[in-house]
């Protein structure tokens, strides 16, 4: 029997009244398909719907502000997708890019204490005024991917960019902010240097890398999906470099896709995905990839990507994962502290698991979480505190169609780990597999 009371109370981790909980459980769609899924068992967990909505607010002062701005055009509800998320206490983030007009805020949040389920409306975090579009150095432009690390800092890359495709301005340079969660003050911006991007340089996505060296030995890799690069950060140093690898471009035979109904190719999109393992032995971390138009994942030992000179001459440092046949597309993923990684399949309308302490093959997949309307494009996925994130937004119809507003199109689900990979080659991670390497151990 699903018993959604248990889930609410562990996807909200605050105390609440169950009773006003509004949230609806999501049952998934086992119905393999794609690579040897077979192999593997898929999860049987309900998914808990936290929130959704047809089309995204924010939280205006007061109903006359939102008036005068939708008014003016400084607010179009059809033009705001959100397309990444963060947890942080009891924060929910959520990023909505400038692809088009009207969008008064790209970083914002929802309170998880006071917001149980519904459709709730965002407020621009830090502030209204720290999200002016164009407003270089003292403002967000555009922000995809978000990262909170251990030492409660946000790391936000701002793209600087309005708008999407051919119709992509540049209004400021791409900028890392780092903010101070506890204070909601930035503590350190630094622009990407010229040399750090090229002419078709897009990148949305960050990871974080907390070395052995605690909150100073910080490094950020940012991936650029259509540049072909990786920009590494170094918070010590703070200096960037950038990296380039062959491995970081799209597979020419693996650019169509189908996804919601439609079909259309994206067939230059490259490095894209990333996520860390826990520290191994040697005191580095995995840096596992994969471009968006491939079916292929691939690794990289942090300590190559650290040291500039290193990253400059290390292609047999780069390793290559067995082929993961087709719809294997992904755009985020994630490694838990079991080393367990999650990853949305866009083509699957799924959320899949690898044992990453096992072998990548099949038989070490599985998918826990599977829905043909609720997880149409789950665009970002984050584990916080045993909880598995997701949120959903049916990316393609956007970019390619209409969304239909009378309908859902936005959704943030959640699920815990034990559960969705309960009865999964997931299931046995390090406990059973690796036990001298237990996770408190590698601190
Ligand atoms: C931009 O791309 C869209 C769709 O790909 C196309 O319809 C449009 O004509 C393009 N506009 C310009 C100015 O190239
Ligand atoms: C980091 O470097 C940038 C530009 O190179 C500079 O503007 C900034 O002040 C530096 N920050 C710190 C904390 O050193």
């Amino acid at each position: 029997m699903i018993n959604k009371t248990k889930w609410m109370a562990i996807c909200t981790f605050w105390v609440i009244l169950l009773v006003s909980a509004e949230g609806k459980l999501v049952q998934e769609v086992p119905s393999g398909s794609g690579w040897n899924w077979g192999g593997s068992k898929f999860g049987r967990a309900p998914i808990l719907e936290r929130f959704s909505w047809k089309t995204m607010d924010f939280a205006y002062p007061d109903e006359s502000s939102r008036q005068l701005a939708i008014a003016r055009g400084d607010f179009v509800p059809e033009n705001a997708l959100p397309v990444g998320i963060e947890i942080w206490r009891n924060k929910l983030f959520v990023t909505i890019p400038r692809w088009r007009g009207g969008i008064p805020a790209t970083l914002n949040y929802i309170s998880l204490d006071t917001n149980l389920g519904g459709s709730p409306k965002l407020t621009p975090w830090p502030n209204w005024v720290q999200n002016v579009a164009g407003s270089c150095g003292n403002s967000l432009t555009t922000v995809y991917r978000i990262h909170a690390d251990q030492c409660d800092r946000l790391w936000v890359l701002d793209t600087g960019t309005i708008g999407i495709g051919n119709t992509t301005q540049q209004a400021c340079p791409y900028t890392l902010n780092i903010f101070d969660l506890t204070t909601d003050k930035i503590l350190r911006q630094y622009r990407l240097r010229p040399d750090d991007i090229n002419q078709n340089t897009f990148i949305a996505n960050i990871a974080v890398d907390l070395g052995t060296g605690g909150c100073d030995d910080a490094f950020a890799y940012m991936s650029d999906e259509l540049g072909y690069g990786l920009i590494v950060y170094s918070w010590a140093q703070n200096k960037s470099w950038r990296v380039t690898h062959s491995f970081f471009m799209p597979d020419p035979l693996a650019g169509d896709y189908n996804i919601g109904g439609l079909n259309f190719q994206w067939g230059e999109e490259g490095i894209f995905g990333m996520s860390l393992s826990g520290l191994k032995r040697d005191g580095f971390r995995t840096l596992y990839f994969h471009p968006l138009s491939s079916n292929r994942e691939f690794a990289v030992s942090t300590r190559i990507l650290r040291n500039e000179q290193l990253a400059l001459d290390s292609y047999h440092d780069f390793e290559v994962l067995p082929d993961g046949g087709s719809l294997f597309h992904r755009t985020s993923s994630v490694i838990d502290e079991n080393d367990v990684q999650f990853f949305n399949l866009i083509d699957q309308n799924a959320v899949g698991c690898w044992n990453s302490l096992l072998p990548y093959s099949p038989v070490n997949h599985a998918v826990v979480a599977r829905h043909d309307e609720a997880l149409i494009f789950p665009a970002d996925v984050k584990v916080n505190r045993g909880v598995l994130w997701i949120i959903s937004d049916r990316m393609p119809v956007f970019l390619i169609s209409t969304l239909n507003y009378n309908d859902v199109n936005f959704r943030v689900l959640c699920v815990p780990v034990r559960e969705a990979i309960a009865g999964t080659a997931c299931e046995n991670a390090q406990w059973n597999y690796n036990n001298n390497r237990l996770w408190w151990d590698r601190k």
